[in-house]
């Protein structure tokens, strides 16, 4: 019996500290069948930075399968899609100094990677978050919900 309280406290403090690190980091891959290898993630409003990563995991190029990452709103993700659609491929489908983007990637191809980092205090912790890629005819496949916690 007292075996297992113990184990059972060390598993929790290990976790507790493992989500705090992992809440401020986020890598995704992107490959050449238009999918993220994620569908959820979850990130903190309280991280002072956030970090994420995109990858091509793919080997075509981005004007054929092109993959960005836009984090926003769930609620604003048509209206950022149509005006990347606007934007065109030299802006990365992606309209610059857009309000309702909080933060986005650029357009990568396979075997590129970028990161982008932004303050967690631009997220409000319970809203609804997408992540998605404004590439022309993606984002019904590649986009995925963005749990925000404190
Ligand atoms: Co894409």
């Amino acid at each position: 019996m007292m075996k297992h309280f113990a184990l059972a406290a060390v598993l929790t403090a290990g976790s507790s500290a493992a989500w705090a690190a992992d809440n401020c980091k986020l890598e995704v891959g992107a490959n050449d069948q238009m999918q993220y290898d994620k569908k959820e993630a979850t990130v903190s409003a309280g991280c002072k930075e956030i970090t994420i990563t995109l990858k091509g995991t793919g080997k075509l190029d981005k004007t054929a399968m092109g993959h960005n990452l836009i984090v926003a709103l769930e609620k604003d993700k048509n209206t950022i899609v149509a005006e990347g659609a606007g934007a065109g491929p030299a802006a990365g489908f992606v309209k610059a100094g857009s309000p309702l983007i909080v933060a986005a990637t650029k357009l990568i191809g396979g075997g590129e990677t970028d990161t982008i980092k932004f303050p967690g205090s631009k997220l409000k912790a319970g809203e609804a978050y997408s992540f998605f890629c404004t590439f022309p005819g993606h984002f019904a496949l590649m986009n995925g919900k963005l749990t925000v916690t404190k």
